[in-house]
């Protein structure tokens, strides 16, 4: 049933803005989340009817729709749990993340059989969901910003429910070249493809995604038809990230990071600050880092890796294993290395956003060398909130080298000694060369900040359907 005051500006997206957890005494408590939706629908102010459509994601928030209990501008959908799972866990996570970021192991995966089928229906139920809510949320004629992979087919089911509205979808991951993402079962990629294709204009954070997807159209499809495509590159946010990071806990988490530096002031940093994401190649780093103190003696004991990586997807097994790998090699570094008074990896694992903007702060060297990502936000802000400069490792697969490769040493994510040579020529970059190149990526880095970002898609809708 529709609201009676219906919304001009719709976002749909699986994660909302806020979650609410129980405490012991059965109440909730309510969390805000951050990045760059959050920030970039701040832009359009509170009076200016708009509705963020996301799900329910655990027991705390399936509780608060069942109270009635939630913010405004925002609906949260109770999707039957498993069918939430299946849509999230199954097919999202386990199919869609790992297409776009080629991540399979082929010989062995993937594997399309009954009971991916079976997936595939919670899937397009869940996805149904959004399609149903958004219809009967959007005034006539409204903007719908659709969100990414787990959201893929509501453009085209939205479409058959309001051909009056106007439907953008932005994927915020990158898009897999077509002959990787053909080892989807052909009907499976025609309907993905079709499912975004029911938007006005389908939007990429980068030209190489954008390129890709209209690749995989032609191929499988035929072409694009009508839908326009577009590019947005996220930057970073550097009033908020400037004035967050000299807040009172910030210096209070450098002070702790200074500690377990260790030596009198005089060691280098690498830093790098993830979710332990299997795309994120954190374990390519370690080892990297690991063959720099093998190959470069004179290393040891001057330069400590803090490696900020924090739990992510962890109802999944390969993420869990994952994990475990990440710590068995920092384990390893440190037995094999490690003083009484040397650390050579410092890993915190528990998400602390002070302690990583604190780590940002006083970094030599960041490390971004991930297997492939759609933007990677960490390369854009390490930049604008670095005290004395920082340079940037950083992988060319990511989509931020596209804005950042010129001043960044780049490396190729799965050449390990290429990355140890890196981190090298990061450490000894010179003082004012790595000044000036941290200026140079700091302006590329907030080029578009989050509320331009989304306004500008804004606008481009408006046209695209004018
Ligand atoms: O596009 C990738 C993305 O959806 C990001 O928006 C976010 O950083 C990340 O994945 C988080 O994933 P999840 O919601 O599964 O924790």
């Amino acid at each position: 049933m529709a609201s009676p005051h219906r919304a001009n500006v719709l976002v749909a997206s699986n994660r909302g803005p806020v979650s609410y957890s129980l405490d012991e005494d059965g109440g909730l408590e309510a969390k805000r989340g951050g990045g760059g939706l959050v920030s970039g629908l701040s832009a359009i102010g509170a009076d200016a009817d708009s509705l963020w459509v996301c799900a329910a994601l655990g027991d705390g928030d399936r509780e608060a729709v069942r109270r009635g209990v939630g913010e405004t501008g925002v609906r949260m959908l109770d999707i039957d749990a498993s069918v939430h799972a299946a849509a999230y866990n199954g097919i999202a996570n386990s199919v869609l993340w790992f297409v776009h970021h080629m991540l399979y192991q082929t010989p062995l995966e993937p594997v399309f059989d009954a009971e991916f089928r079976q997936q595939w229906e919670d899937f397009r139920t869940y996805n149904r969901a959004f399609a149903d809510a958004l219809a009967a949320e959007a005034a006539d004629g409204a903007s719908v910003l659709v969100q990414d992979y787990h959201l893929a087919l509501v453009p085209g089911m939205l479409r058959e429910l309001r051909p009056d509205l106007r439907i953008g979808h932005f994927s915020h991951t990158p898009w897999a070249p077509v002959d990787y993402f053909r080892l989807l079962p052909d009907d499976i990629g025609e309907e993905l493809l079709r499912g975004i294709l029911g938007a006005d204009r389908a939007a990429f954070l980068t030209r190489r995604w954008a390129d890709a997807f209209t690749g995989c159209c032609a191929e499988v499809l035929g072409g694009t038809g009508s839908t326009a495509i577009g590019v947005h590159g996220l930057g970073a946010d550097a009033d908020f990230l400037r004035a967050r990071s000299h807040e009172k806990d910030v210096d209070g988490r450098m002070a702790e990071l200074r500690e377990q530096i260790g030596g009198s002031g005089d060691r280098r940093t690498i830093v790098r600050v993830d979710r332990t994401e299997l795309s994120k190649n954190i374990v390519r780093g370690l080892l990297a880092y690991r063959e720099l103190l093998d190959t470069r003696p004179e290393w040891r004991g001057r330069v400590v890796h803090i490696a900020l990586a924090y739990p992510s997807r962890q109802d999944l097994t390969v993420y869990r294993d994952y994990m475990a790998e990440v710590r068995r090699v920092a384990d390893e570094i440190n037995s094999r290395y490690g003083s009484a008074d040397w650390t050579p990896v410092v890993m915190h694992l528990k998400d602390d956003f002070a302690r990583s903007l604190a780590a940002y702060r006083l970094a030599d060297v960041a490390l971004v060398n991930p297997i492939r990502d759609g933007m990677n936000l960490v390369a854009k802000e390490v930049p604008v909130v670095s005290d004395l400069g920082c340079a940037l490792v950083l992988s060319r697969e990511a989509g931020a080298y596209e804005e950042l490769g010129r001043d960044a040493v780049t490396v190729n994510p799965y050449d390990v000694s290429g990355t140890a040579a890196a981190l090298h020529e990061a450490l000894t970059m010179p003082d004012a060369e790595r000044a000036e190149r941290t200026e140079r990526l700091a302006a590329a880095a907030t080029a578009l900040p989050p509320q331009q970002w989304f306004i500008d898609q804004l606008h481009a809708l408006a046209g695209a359907t004018d």
